[in-house]
């Protein structure tokens, strides 16, 4: 059965471009993004390495740790890590997970045979700390991901674990939010000192309250 929000990620030990990954000790306590490549040393690929590793920063101030798949080899990631570094600018500083028996990307069903039967969609998985799979985002090979988006899903995950609250429609980081309807307004008056406006009674939109 395909894997679905809630569900616990799936471990693993599989090798990579800084050695064997055992997938829960290495997320340790904090987040995780697993994301998958269709091939090495394709156009697209190649771009989007190149973005995650510009933006790690910003992974980092979330506590939020970035691992890339590909099912190729070991030795073909290194030399493709040559080709992203010097098209990209960059410098590569997350790792490249091998995967060239499919042992994962079977695991997290990163490989839709009608799309194609050997290489893996654009599949991202947002794990939480408990290692619970928050998120899941698919595109097609062709299609590039777009990275302040992935931060933006991680930020609103964040936001809902860390302050009861949701994101609306088109959402980012210091714009209103929504009280979760769960909540009721007696808790929410403790909860959001500065307040909310009520455009229904179930649609309560307050200020970000970590702003
Ligand atoms: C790419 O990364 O550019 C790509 C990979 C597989 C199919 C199409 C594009």
């Amino acid at each position: 059965m395909a894997l679905q929000i809630g569900d616990i990620a799936p471990d693993f030990t599989q090798d990579s471009t800084v050695g064997p990954i055992h997938f829960h000790e290495w997320l340790g306590d904090g987040w995780g993004i697993l994301f998958s490549h269709p091939k090495d040393f394709t156009p697209v690929c190649t771009t989007e390495l190149g973005a995650v590793a510009r933006l790690k920063p910003e992974f980092d101030k979330r506590h939020c740790k970035v691992l890339a798949l590909s099912v190729d080899d070991v030795p073909s990631h290194r030399s493709w890590t040559g080709d992203i570094e010097d098209t990209q600018k960059v410098t590569m500083n997350f790792p490249i997970l091998a995967d060239p028996d499919r042992k994962v990307a079977s695991l997290y069903g990163m490989i839709h045979p009608k799309a194609n039967d050997t290489l893996t969609v654009r599949s991202v998985f947002f794990i939480d700390p408990k290692k619970k799979i928050r998120a899941m985002l698919t595109y097609p090979a062709s299609t590039g991901r777009n990275f302040a988006e992935i931060l933006r899903v991680l930020d609103s995950l964040q936001l809902t674990d860390h302050h009861q609250v949701a994101t609306p429609a088109d959402w980012t980081d210091g714009k209103d939010c929504v009280i979760v309807p769960s909540l009721s307004d007696d808790d929410a008056k403790a909860k959001f000192p500065k307040g909310w406006k009520a455009l229904r009674p179930y649609l309560r939109m307050t200020p970000q309250p970590n702003r």
